[in-house]
């Protein structure tokens, strides 16, 4: 039996957020109204439907509320339609699926062990129980393999194609996928498959300028709203079709969720507005700089770096070629020293997931808290004699110096 409340349970989660240092790509630290909007009274309102077609009364500062988001999500993205109900960015490419895609009609989408995501065909996912999955990879570099991809768009004639990843430190140009179908559409009687980019992890970079934008060339773009983005856990659709728009908002509601989350959708609302700004613009190059200088410094310490560096907001560092430890070696000991990182496949990893060869690292959590290119280069500098000891078994004892150097670099940017 677990003897703490929740509430003591909560503090004891804020103390750890607060004293380690959040490496993990995919996480961040919104803002406070973000989080006054998802503690707030709007989650005790049933709202089934969307504005101005509910299945409830009362409904009308719900409406103002939702109609509030969907404008100012399709300000920030430049979007003509959007949804902001999908509770999960894996509930917003559930609905993509079932929108557009009958079962078992063949997608083709990026290799979760290349970096892609598990609704991106993975075997254990909806995706690739229900669908005909085609995967696609990146070359010996790391990046893309858009010869590979080309072929089997011709070779498997997909229904749809998926663009965008949860572990790839390279900028993505849209234009170029939107190129090829095209020109596969003129040699298939004009039949294009949906093009839909999943833009989850830089959907903050896009936001803020520093990453070209798919929404001229995606039918369909889904994101989540926690990562770069800097809001609310939870999802969105976009899309500049209304024909496609409302087969997208059929299948959110009533095709797979239930009553929306208002309260979620007013932090994530506050999120878009926030994102809006030129402080917001300001945090979304300093990410990048962060990332750059980060990898920068690993490689030149004659660390392996997937993909030679990064253009965005991370990197996935090979610590079993670097270090001679796996990734989930790294995770476990760099955890015991206040870092947190998640272990990570590298392209064709011998190693099997549970293990994994690297770890991802990125930098939007600290750069929310105020981190700058010095910082990270002294981080790494910690991390890098901190494997080696690991790999050398010299790290228990060493270990109370290492913390004392993490907890003084987090103090120094206080
Ligand atoms: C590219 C991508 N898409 C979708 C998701 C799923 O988001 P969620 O965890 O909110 O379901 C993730 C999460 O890591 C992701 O990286």
């Amino acid at each position: 039996m677990i003897k703490e409340s929740y509430e003591e349970i909560i503090e004891l989660e804020k103390q750890r957020q607060n004293h380690n240092i959040e490496l993990i790509a995919s996480e961040n630290f919104p803002s406070q109204r973000v989080l006054n909007a998802c503690g707030s009274i709007l989650t005790n309102k049933y709202a089934e439907g969307y504005p101005g077609k509910r299945y409830y009364g009362g409904c009308e500062f719900i409406d103002m509320i939702e109609t509030k988001a969907i404008e100012d999500l399709c300000t920030l993205f430049d979007c003509n339609f959007a949804n902001v109900q999908p509770h999960s960015g894996s509930s917003a490419n559930q609905a993509v699926y079932k929108a557009l895609l009958n079962t078992g009609d063949t997608v083709m989408g990026m290799d979760l062990g290349a970096g892609g995501h598990l609704t991106h065909g993975h075997k254990m996912s909806f995706s690739g129980q229900d669908y005909n999955i085609v995967s696609y990879g990146v070359d010996d570099n790391g990046i893309i393999d858009v010869k590979d991809f080309k072929e089997k768009l011709y070779l498997y004639n997909p229904k749809m194609v998926i663009i965008g990843a949860s572990s790839y430190s390279r900028s993505i140009d849209y234009k170029v996928f939107r190129d090829i179908i095209e020109e596969y559409s003129e040699t298939h009687n004009g039949n294009k498959p949906y093009y839909m980019v999943d833009m989850a992890h830089v959907a903050g970079l896009i936001a803020g300028g520093v990453h070209p934008s798919p929404i001229p060339y995606a039918d369909v773009v889904t994101s989540t709203t926690h990562k770069t983005l800097r809001g609310p856990r939870g999802g969105i659709i976009l899309s500049n079709s209304e024909e496609i728009i409302k087969k997208i908002n059929k299948a959110v509601f009533p095709g797979i969720q239930g009553g929306p989350l208002e309260h979620i959708i007013a932090a994530k609302g506050i999120c878009f507005e926030e994102a809006n700004t030129i402080e917001f613009k300001e945090y979304a190059k300093q990410i990048v700089k962060n990332a750059k200088a980060f990898s920068d410094e690993f490689i030149l310490e004659g660390a392996k770096v997937i993909s030679g560096g990064t253009d965005n907001h991370m990197f996935v560092l090979d610590v079993y070629n670097s270090f001679g430890i796996t990734g989930k070696e790294a995770e476990t000991e760099l955890d015991k020293i206040h870092i947190t990182v998640n272990k990570n496949q590298i392209p064709n990893d011998p190693l099997p997931p549970l293990k994994s060869s690297g770890v991802r690292i990125g930098t939007p959590a600290m750069t929310t808290k105020g981190w700058k290119e010095e910082d990270f280069i002294k981080l790494a500098k910690i991390i890098i004699e901190y494997l080696k000891d690991c790999k050398n078994s010299k790290q228990e004892e060493k270990r109370e110096e290492y913390i004392s150097k993490v907890i003084d670099l987090i103090e120094s940017v206080k």
